[in-house]
């Protein structure tokens, strides 16, 4: 069965609370318990997890690639300057893999320093804006790009 890591970085543990008016008011375990049911629906094997390190996340790819997994990956902040991140991730695609940048919210409507990605250049693709369907949506672009 294809093999999913949908990867979230730092505060995204804290959704459901954390300003509800821009990431919603569903909390982390609910996005868990639909990524679940999408991977489910979609026969997907699906892993969801989040840290708020830097090096874990950097790990977390290195995984992914030793496993053979694709993954889904929400950076958060790291989005905006973390090279080491950048670095973990094009070893993903260049290993074939596909890695999907995803954002609840549009990094491109808000403040300055979320208008650039270090990541998207590596990334296979990026979804950006739709909430958790960003996530949805991140799992189908990798159940088409494997078919
Ligand atoms: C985010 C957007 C980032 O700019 C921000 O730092 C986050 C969440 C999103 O999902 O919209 O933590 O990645």
């Amino acid at each position: 069965m294809t093999r999913v890591l949908i990867l979230n970085g730092p505060n995204l543990g804290r959704l459901g609370s954390r300003e509800p008016d821009v990431y919603g008011s569903a909390s982390f375990a609910d996005l868990v318990d639909a990524a679940a049911r999408w991977g489910a629906d979609a026969g997907l094997e699906v892993e969801v997890r989040q840290t708020d390190s830097e090096s874990e996340l950097v790990g977390w790819l290195h995984g992914a690639v030793d496993a053979r997994s694709h993954v889904v990956l929400n950076p958060a902040a790291f989005t905006h300057y973390s090279y080491a991140l950048r670095d973990a991730a094009a070893q993903v695609t260049s290993a074939g893999l596909v890695l999907v940048e995803v954002h609840l919210s549009n990094p491109y409507a808000r403040e300055e320093f979320r208008h650039t990605s270090v990541i998207g250049a590596v990334a296979t693709g990026t979804v950006a804006g739709f909430g958790f369907d960003s996530y949805r949506l991140g799992l189908d672009a990798v159940r088409t790009a494997v078919r």
